[in-house]
């Protein structure tokens, strides 16, 4: 739980995540707004457009009572410009301001994805990230029809849920036979298959999503992460679904195994660009800079995963980036650099349908995938083979 939100109730707390979430989802949107009612734009970071801002989103995303949210605002502002956010909360009620349909992209990833991916690209991320996203559930094993009647299935073990409930209270959330995982989050775990029996490196673990994943395949899991903290949410999911892993805490840029694995699974630290829908927060503070440092990161990384992967073993290689420079240019450079090692295509029948590889047999989950069934996140998955020795 963030600081900021302790000792508040539970409807109180999950009230004030949406609020935040709304504005940094429809900040440039709501700005546009602001600086379209006063005579001079209020500077970025005074208290004022802050106040604004979260009194805006409350009313016209959360659709809030108009008394409300100005009786909570206004004392935010008190011996400042009380006046000027008044005139501008009561102004947008009378006129009945309204915000797009999609709420646009901060220019600098708007331009950075443009160049990447092309428009459609952005017009579909605007779209996708305009409302938070449904829940998708991983299950250690198929459920019955019967279960989950509203739930629609994507993949094997897979079921989507509509987005507003709160899942400790979903059934079977104690039992733990199933965890919260976005669709694409599960691909690179799905791309390992069945362990039976075999041995895998589960690389940046914590909190454990693909650790389940693997556990509940039949892998053997080493799971390595060098966060104590998120480690402990790793060991608490693993004990609420009953799946075991050996646990280690480890800085793989210095740790090593003894042994080589039959497989690795390295979900490397990255931008997170991908996973703006559930953390617009991210479109904001990403730089260049930082997609450049965690891109060396990631090629240092690789490189090391890659020495723990037997011969003719499979390292897959996954960031949850919209980014190329933390995808397909990650794979580019390893293999100019690793004489003998392959891509092994994803197949067909890997995927869930709406998600195909690419010629390469790459996997890039883009937003206008599945748009219409409620998307699913920006990740990048390759499957590499090393050589047979
Ligand atoms: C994308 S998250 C992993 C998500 C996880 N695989 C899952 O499916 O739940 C990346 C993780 O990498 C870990 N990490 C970052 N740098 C690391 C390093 N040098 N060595 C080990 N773990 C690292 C972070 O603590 C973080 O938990």
């Amino acid at each position: 739980m963030h600081a900021a939100t302790q000792g508040l109730t539970a409807t109180d707390r999950a009230f004030a995540v949406a609020i935040v979430s709304e504005t940094l989802r429809w900040m440039v949107d709501l700005d546009a707004l602001i600086d379209g009612a006063t005579a001079q734009i209020l500077p970025d970071d005074v208290k004022s457009r802050a106040v604004l801002r979260i009194a805006l989103a409350q009313l016209l995303v959360l659709k809030s009572p108009g008394h409300a949210v100005v009786s909570t605002a206004l004392p935010l502002v008190d011996g400042g410009p009380r006046r000027l956010v008044h005139a501008i909360l009561s102004r947008a009620q009378q006129e009945e301001w309204q915000l797009p349909d999609r709420a646009t992209l901060p220019l600098p990833t708007a331009e950075r994805w443009a160049e990447q991916w092309g428009l459609p690209m952005v017009e579909a991320a605007e779209a996708a990230w305009s409302a938070p996203p449904p829940i998708d559930l991983s299950f250690a094993a198929e459920p019955g029809t019967e279960e989950w009647p509203d739930a629609v299935s994507l993949a094997p073990r897979h079921r989507r849920l509509p987005r507003g409930q709160a899942v400790e209270t979903m059934p079977g959330y104690r039992e733990g036979g199933w965890w919260v995982q976005d669709l694409a989050a599960s691909l690179p775990a799905r791309l390992l298959g069945a362990g039976e029996g075999r041995t895998v490196l589960d690389l940046c673990a914590a909190p454990g999503g693909k650790t389940m994943q693997l556990a509940a395949a039949g892998w053997n899991v080493v799971a390595v992460d060098s966060s104590a903290k998120r480690l402990e949410r790793l060991r608490a999911n693993m004990e609420r679904t009953g799946l075991s892993a050996d646990i280690v805490q480890g800085d793989i840029r210095s740790w090593a195994p003894e042994d080589q694995a039959d497989a690795v699974l390295l979900d490397a630290p990255c931008s997170a660009t991908g996973i703006f829908r559930r953390h617009p927060d991210v479109l904001h503070r990403i730089e260049p800079r930082q997609i450049a440092e965690m891109a060396e990161l990631q090629t240092e990384l690789l490189s090391r995963a890659a020495r723990w992967v037997k011969p003719g073993g499979t390292l897959i290689y996954a960031t949850c980036s919209l980014e190329q420079a933390e995808g397909e240019d990650q794979v580019s450079t390893f293999l100019d650099r690793h004489a003998g090692w392959s891509i092994d295509p994803a197949r067909a029948d890997e995927l869930p349908e709406a998600v195909v590889a690419d010629d390469k047999g790459l996997i890039r989950t883009l937003p206008a995938m599945l748009a219409d069934a409620g998307g699913l996140d920006g990740f990048f998955v390759a499957r590499l083979r090393a050589p047979s020795g």
